[in-house]
């Protein structure tokens, strides 16, 4: 097995380490290539580029596995709860029934904000989108409760956050819609919980139902982590800096925001409701995919890392499916998003594209058929990405090689210019 590989620059030979990961992967280590060659690498969008040694997931793109801490996802998503996937996550292995317990306690007994953030949701203006405010508030955290420094508490920190980020969505929605807020039960699971915090209504009380519930475990799980995303990244370069962990989140849930990463559930729904209502056909949605010169892309489809179908969107297909034929409620968006993915999965520039559906594709289908606002799709996201964070932020804080994230760059811009007076410009 190679263990170094040789680089020549003018006729001089470098010699460069080689890392490989516990499934093969395989880098060239470049740490100290500028100072022995003076160059650097250049690779915008680090499609090439390793930030960091991690054990907590594995995926495969071209053969489309993807692993917490060992575990198929297949198997966590079948079997799990979205408590054992943070648990798995932030401690490496699967719970016990005593440490499950104390994680549900914890969750739990943390699960109320204090009293004095509600007038912060209370005035931000009504059209706000919950993203924004949901990364505002967890900054704010910082102020309400301070870090806390040993190990013991710095979990129970985590779990703290995990549980109020899941009570100030619900907040923000409720708030959103002129409601008074509901406070979360002792008596209900992480996930009734949270539905139940959305969805209760003193004249319309809220019945949980347990397909409803496994499904929106199903999708946290399925959003639990995924590696070195951008909002991961955002994570573990804002964590860099040393700031504390509401801030590094905060800049997290802001990464995710955008349409092309988190964004995209949202971005779905919106442009299959866009079909839906112009009467488009799918060849002109297709066409106009295609064409270079158009911006429009299907949304729902390709993937930086997955060259073939993304494993979260086959599982969350099959859940689609399930939840929709229980509810019986035809859903015109599914039909359309079966047609395009269909006419998409055969034609020849998405197959050479390597675009097959990505996770976002069905998840939003899944999120409207349970009641969840098409706005409060990239916050589902985004509490179901929690756990990854943290781990993430987690295993970078305890990384003794860890240094702040500092790219270099290739100056492309003038060479030494003079200052003029304003009068000779
Ligand atoms: N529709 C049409 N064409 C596409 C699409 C798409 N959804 N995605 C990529 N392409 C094409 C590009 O036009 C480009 O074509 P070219 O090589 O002929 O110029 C080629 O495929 C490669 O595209 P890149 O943007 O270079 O691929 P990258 O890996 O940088 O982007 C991304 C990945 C951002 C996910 C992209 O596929 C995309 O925009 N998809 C739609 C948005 C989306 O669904 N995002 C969710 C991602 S999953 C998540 O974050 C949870």
């Amino acid at each position: 097995m190679t263990d170094s590989v040789n680089l020549v620059i003018d006729g001089k030979t470098y010699t460069l380490p080689v890392i490989t990961g516990t499934e093969g992967e395989k880098a060239i280590d470049i740490t100290r290539l500028r100072q022995e060659t003076g160059f650097i690498t250049f690779d915008p969008g680090f499609g090439n580029t390793g930030s960091c040694l991690s054990s907590i997931t594995f995926m495969n793109g071209e053969k489309g596995i993807l692993r917490y801490r060992g575990i198929p996802i297949e198997q966590l998503a079948e079997k799990s709860t979205f408590i054992e996937v943070i648990y798995l996550l932030i401690n490496g292995h699967l719970p016990t029934l005593e440490e499950l317990n104390k994680t549900r306690v914890i969750l739990n007994d943390s699960s109320l904000i204090h009293e004095d953030m509600h007038i912060f949701f209370q005035n931000f203006p009504k059209a706000s989108h919950p993203m924004g405010i949901l990364s505002s508030m967890v900054n704010a955290l910082k102020s309400f409760y301070p870090d806390l420094k040993n190990n013991d508490n710095l979990i129970k920190n985590f779990l703290n956050l995990i549980s109020k980020v899941r009570t100030m969505a619900a907040m923000s929605y409720r708030y959103s819609k002129g409601e008074k807020i509901v406070y979360p039960r002792h008596d209900l699971t992480y996930c009734a919980n949270f539905l139940n915090m959305m969805f209760d209504s003193p004249v319309h009380p809220y019945q949980i139902d347990e397909d409803i519930v496994k499904a929106l475990n199903v999708f946290l799980i399925l959003h639990a982590d995924h590696e070195q995303n951008c909002s991961t990244a955002a994570v573990r370069v804002v964590g860099s800096g040393r700031v504390n962990l509401y801030a590094a989140i905060s800049a997290g849930i802001a990464a995710l925001w955008g349409p092309l990463h988190g964004g995209a559930n949202q971005a779905v729904i919106e442009m299959l409701t866009d079909i839906h209502k112009n009467g488009v056909s799918i060849e002109d949605v297709i066409k106009k995919a295609k064409d270079k010169n158009d911006p429009f892309r299907l949304m729902g489809f390709g993937h930086r890392v997955y060259k073939t179908y993304d494993p979260r969107a086959k599982i969350m297909k099959k859940m689609c499916d399930k939840i929709l034929g229980k509810i019986s409620k035809p859903d015109p968006l599914l039909d359309i998003a079966r047609q395009l993915e269909e006419v998409a999965l055969t034609d020849p520039y998405f197959i050479d594209h390597n675009l097959y559906p990505n996770v976002d594709f069905y998840s939003g289908i899944v999120l409207r058929a349970i009641g969840i606002p098409t706005n409060m799709f990239t916050v589902m996201f985004a509490i179901g990405r929690l756990p990854g964070w943290i781990s993430q932020w987690k295993e970078s804080m305890e990384d003794p090689n860890w240094k702040i994230s500092r790219p270099r760059q290739i100056y492309t811009g003038l060479k030494e210019n003079n200052y003029k007076n304003i009068q000779e410009r």
